[in-house]
């Protein structure tokens, strides 16, 4: 009888220590893969890291003061109205790199204009040894000043500017970008234009391939509109750690027939949509697009919880527009205002404003109230927008790159300590 159990018994025991033993195999080897997946991640940061730093070093001996000489090298039809320039140096010396989010600032010689007139794009392509790219959209128009001129400058490089012309153009700069060396996962939104400086970060992202988590939000009108599509699915098909969401604020009926393929979502982007694609608020946020679009997205991720710190946003705030074709703010009067305490002189218009608490910055007040300022990169970093203070005293809000001569401010970044005289 005894005997009779002992062979049942042994097989039950040796099943058992190898099921055991598979299952520590299995077990064991999915360690072994997690680690190995770990470390070849940690691996390809180390990587990244040891590029950024080269990159770093590069940019500080590359870069340039003032204005360098580019040719248009190529042009390319990206879709309507919106035109990419691929820019080499004349000097055929090698480029400084940047950081995926930064801009060139062009100036540029207009004829019938007195004055070179400036203005920045973003570069839309990663960083590349030997060239830059922009992308511009042809502003028209805007309906609210029907009788107002359509955009100078993006209208003068899509008619005007051809393959050879040669242009002049300061180094990359701007505080919006991604830092690479991060692993912090991000939520980037672009609306129509505004996907120039986050195509930057994706195909720096997608080239170093880093692994980081990002979510990115592209909002257009319709097909159309719909820029670098091909671009964005080809990125997308080879790196698993990017994922995107197209929403179409007005399909065509030939869009619709599309809608799942070249685009998921009918309608804006907003938090509702946002927040269906997100576990948490524990992101990074980088937005780009038009001034509604990102003061309703800022609003409603502060409102979800997403930490200040954690929202980036570059606005493309136009760069001549001037309310003298719209209704005119009340703020504006020729008398000093009684309520506000402290007040704003634009001595050649014959404007006197009150500087409101939450004021962003001397430029935009001047627009807003009819005054006209000139500007170009509206973050300090060009000088077109100094005007000379006659009386009183200005501080910045942030530092600034532009030389400034004495006695004069950059309005775009000033705001005033005290009552403040512009010759403006
Ligand atoms: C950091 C930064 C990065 C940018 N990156 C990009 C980019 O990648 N791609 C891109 O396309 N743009 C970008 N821009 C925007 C770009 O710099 C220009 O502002 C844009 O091309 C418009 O310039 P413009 O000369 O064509 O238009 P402007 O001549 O400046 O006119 C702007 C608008 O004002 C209207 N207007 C003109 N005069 C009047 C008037 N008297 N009264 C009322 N309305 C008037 C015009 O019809 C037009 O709609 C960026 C801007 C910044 C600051
Ligand atoms: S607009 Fe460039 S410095 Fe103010």
């Amino acid at each position: 009888m005894a005997d009779a159990l002992i062979l049942p018994l042994g097989i039950v025991t040796v099943s058992l220590v190898a099921l055991r033993l598979g299952v520590m195999t299995a077990a064991s080897l999915r360690q072994l893969k997690h680690q190995r997946e770990h470390d070849q991640l940690a691996l390809q940061l180390l990587r990244v890291r040891i590029g950024e730093a080269k990159k770093r070093r590069d940019e500080n001996t590359l870069a340039w003061n003032g204005y360098r000489k580019f040719v248009i090298h190529q042009q390319v039809e990206e879709a309507d109205g919106i035109c990419s320039f691929c820019l080499k140096p004349h000097d055929g010396k090698p480029l400084p790199s940047f950081r995926p989010g930064q801009y060139l600032t062009f100036r540029l010689n207009i004829p019938g204009r007195e004055k070179p007139v400036v203005r920045c794009y973003s570069l839309s392509d990663r960083p590349r040894p030997d060239q830059y790219r922009v992308t511009i959209k042809r502003v028209r128009t805007p309906r609210a000043a029907p009788s107002a001129p359509p955009g100078l400058v993006s209208n003068f490089f899509h008619e005007q500017l051809h393959e050879g012309e040669i242009l002049d153009v300061q180094a990359p700069r701007g505080q919006f970008f991604l830092d690479v060396e991060q692993e912090r996962p991000c939520v980037l939104i672009a609306g129509g234009v505004g996907v120039t400086p986050l195509l930057s970060m994706i195909s720096t992202i997608a080239e170093a391939r880093s692994g980081r988590e990002i979510l990115f939000f592209y909002g257009v009108r319709d097909g159309g509109e719909h820029a670098f599509r091909e671009v964005f699915e080809r990125t997308i098909e080879h790196h698993s750690n990017i994922r995107m969401v197209v929403a179409y604020s007005q399909p065509t009926p030939e869009d619709e027939k599309r809608e799942g393929q070249d685009y998921h979502h009918a309608g804006r982007i907003d938090i509702d949509l946002i927040k269906s694609y997100l576990q948490s608020t524990n992101y990074e946020f980088y937005i780009c697009g038009p001034p509604a679009m990102m003061e309703t997205l800022n609003q409603q991720l502060l409102k979800w919880g997403v930490a200040k710190k954690d929202i980036k946003t570059e606005a493309f705030g136009p760069a001549t527009v001037s309310r003298a074709f719209m209704k005119p703010k009340p703020a504006a009067s020729t008398q000093a205002p009684a309520a506000a305490s402290v007040s704003i002189t634009f001595s050649k218009s014959g404007k006197q404003c009150g500087w409101e608490k939450d004021g962003t910055n001397l430029l935009d007040l001047a627009l807003a109230n009819g005054v006209q300022i000139e500007s170009g990169c509206r973050a300090g970093n060009c000088g077109t927008c100094a005007v000379a203070i006659k009386t009183g005293k200005v501080t910045y809000l942030t530092e600034h790159g532009a030389e400034l001569e004495e006695g004069t401010c950059l309005t775009c970044i000033a705001a005033p300590d005290g009552d403040v005289v512009l010759d403006a």
